[in-house]
């Protein structure tokens, strides 16, 4: 077993995940996992948004492949709480908003399903799906406690990149474009607070 990432390692691991493991079919979807994650960021990129949005995006689906973090393992890496997983492996690194976005994304899409209406018209068919095993759409107690978190719209964000990711032929940069930008968000977030 590898060791567990460190700051100075935790780029070059998710970078290694995404060449070793970014093939890997994404199912039910014409891209791959790597295909997927990238074509969020790129889009994200393109379109301006910040880079905790993008570096999010870019790092929504890492929990399929937590079982390459070693000891950060979960004891459940199933698919249906691969958002968690996700998070979890992230959170040593990542601050809040970006592993809300990762820890949320699924019940960003059950929100969405209950509150705007048009939102279901764009989900694959995988997608919808996956919506089923995941609980559906929320019932309005749900959607009001998930409103109340403070990064919601940031959540919805990446939950439109998350949908947006899935073309069949489009080009995108390597994980090795958006590095830099993990680094200096995993920088920002651990080093020591400095006085005010
Ligand atoms: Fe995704």
């Amino acid at each position: 077993m590898k060791d567990a990432p460190t700051r100075d390692t935790i780029v070059a691991f998710l970078g290694d995940i995404f060449e070793r493991c970014g093939g890997e079919e994404y199912l039910g979807e014409p891209v791959t996992m790597a295909e997927h994650m990238l074509q969020g960021a790129t889009i994200a990129e393109q379109q301006g948004l910040s880079e905790d949005i993008i570096v999010a995006a870019l790092l929504h689906d890492i929990g399929h492949f937590t079982s390459e973090f070693g000891t950060f393992a979960m004891d459940d890496t199933e698919d249906r709480f691969h958002e968690e997983a996700g998070a979890k492996v992230l959170e040593a690194f990542f601050p809040t908003l970006i592993t809300d976005c990762v820890r949320y994304h699924v019940a960003a899409k059950r929100y969405l399903c209950a509150t705007k209406p048009e939102y279901f018209e764009r989900l694959s068919e995988a997608s919808i799906h996956s919506l089923n095993l995941q609980g559906g759409p929320m019932n309005a107690e749900e959607v009001t406690d998930f409103a109340k978190n403070p990064n919601l719209a940031r959540i919805i964000q990446v939950r439109y990149l998350d949908e947006a990711g899935k073309h069949p032929d489009m080009q995108t940069p390597d994980f090795w474009h958006f590095a830099p930008m993990v680094q200096r968000i995993v920088d920002k977030h651990l080093e020591p607070q400095t006085g005010a």
